[in-house]
């Protein structure tokens, strides 16, 4: 596929679009599968790169992964898991984050495991201090050496631990519960993620035969079990495309019909929509994003861990904002280095300013600490065509809703990042009247 795409904007995006699982869960119950002692089964898969680096990753270990991507169902037998050698996992490693989830079960399975160089968006540093901590707590031995980080299990096997988050970091959470529900004894994990992809993770661990509850002030509370048996499983829909295809209904002022948004998924995004101009229709099979007309509205917005206003939501909107009336502020409270993507809007026209102030909201880790995270955009500003280098998931995403916005053609280079969370983007373009085409590289 090439990686350039020349778009004729200026024209509104409307028709139905499919949105299927959830690029932020699938991954996980992937890895998850590793821990059942029999073959397990996942419906609602989507063909993106994560799901396709995660099932090469698992088929290295020794587990059978079939795919049949026009049903989205897949499946996964890991009764003949084995330890895979550092250099493929290394050749793998670098395209996502996921490997480092890979931990818990390899210890339980096999007593070790390898974290390579882990890839995933550069939005910020992306540490991985949580997990190896976490790790240790649990009884593991944590080598860092210069090919990688080695992780072995205790001859006592893994035991159940009391773990502190910093942050509600989503990654660390499910490293807690991918470790714990075969650990000994019970594990108490304060201060996690509570986003709905970890509850359906959830969801599944104890269809697996997982005890895991989750208070409401953020404690999750899992017992040991000596053996965990296969699933069947439907994912959640992906919340973040669905939000995305309701950005660029709005930055373009089209009508896009999302089959599979779920709204008790989207509440936080819905009532933003709604506050900045945006209508929406829900149905049981799915959400209609429009735009009634009118002026969009400048809003202040700031980022969060659910139930808040989602990171990954953020960029495609701000897109739209550039086209709403006044001055809106974004404060980004998750990762420090997430509008790197506003330079090409104001080469396009946009008129984003960035601060390191936390603006807008209550003070976050990033205050004062050279971390450009708050944005100011003034609009509405018409927005022209431009030639465009993708910088990374979300906000390659947002360059193509705002290349779909401006008048006249713009170039899109390093689209294939896309791929990694977008299922068949250019084709749901093409459902939704895009004047799109692929240019020469
Ligand atoms: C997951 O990343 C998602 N990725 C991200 O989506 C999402 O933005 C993020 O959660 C927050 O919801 C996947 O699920 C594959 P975190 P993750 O650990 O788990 C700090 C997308 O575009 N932190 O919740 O890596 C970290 O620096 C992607 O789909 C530590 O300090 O995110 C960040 O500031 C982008 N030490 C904050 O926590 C650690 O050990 C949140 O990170 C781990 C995290």
């Amino acid at each position: 596929m090439t990686s350039v795409l020349r778009i004729e904007g200026g024209h509104p995006l409307n028709g139905t679009i499919t949105v299927r699982g959830a690029k932020n869960f699938v991954p996980k119950a992937m890895v998850a599968s590793l821990l059942g002692d029999s073959p397990s089964q996942l419906d609602n898969v989507p063909l993106i790169r994560d799901v396709d680096v995660v099932s090469d990753l698992l088929r290295l270990h020794g587990v059978t992964v079939e795919f049949d991507q026009k049903r989205g169902r897949m499946s996964l037998d890991p009764t003949n898991v084995k330890v895979a050698s550092r250099s493929d996992i290394d050749s793998l490693g670098g395209s996502s984050r996921i490997p480092i989830l890979f931990c818990g079960p390899l210890l339980h399975q096999l007593g070790e495991a390898f974290i390579p160089e882990l890839g995933g968006c550069a939005i910020g540093g992306r540490p991985i201090d949580f997990h190896l901590d976490t790790l240790r707590k649990f009884g593991a031995v944590v080598d860092k050496r210069s090919d990688g980080i080695h992780i072995t299990r205790p001859a006592e096997g893994l035991r159940g631990a009391i773990i502190d988050l910093p942050f509600p970091s989503v990654g660390a959470t499910e490293q807690t519960l991918l470790t714990a529900v075969r650990a000994e004894g019970i594990t108490i994990l304060r201060g996690a993620a509570v986003e709905p992809e970890i509850m359906d993770l959830i969801n599944v661990l104890q269809k697996m035969g997982a005890i895991i509850s989750v208070d409401t002030d953020r404690t999750i509370r899992i017992e040991g079990v000596d053996r965990l048996v296969g699933y069947t499983h439907v994912a959640l829909p992906d919340r973040i495309e669905a939000a995305s295809w309701a950005a660029a209904a709005l930055a373009t002022r089209g009508d896009i019909y999302v089959l599979g948004a779920h709204q008790p998924d989207m509440t936080t995004f819905l009532n933003t929509f709604r506050k900045v101009g945006g209508a929406f229709d829900i149905d049981a099979e799915g959400i209609r994003f429009y735009h009634p007309g009118g002026e969009l509205h400048a809003i202040a917005l700031e980022t969060g861990v659910h139930p808040g206003f989602m990171t990954d939501w953020q960029q495609p909107l701000v897109v739209a904002l550039t086209q709403a009336r006044g001055l809106s502020i974004v404060h980004e409270t998750v990762y420090e280095k997430r509008f790197g993507f506003t330079e090409a809007l104001n080469q396009m026209g946009a008129q984003i300013q960035v601060y390191r102030e936390c603006l807008g909201g209550s003070e976050c880790r990033f205050g004062q600490r050279n971390f450009y995270h708050s944005a100011v955009v003034s609009g509405p500003t018409p927005l022209h065509g431009a030639d465009i280098v993708v910088p990374d998931l979300r906000g390659g995403f947002s360059h193509l809703i705002a290349a779909l916005a401006a008048e006249g053609t713009s170039t899109v280079a390093g689209i294939d990042v896309i791929a990694r969370g977008y299922e068949h983007f250019t084709t749901k373009l093409g459902q939704l009247d895009a004047r799109v085409a692929y240019a020469a590289d």
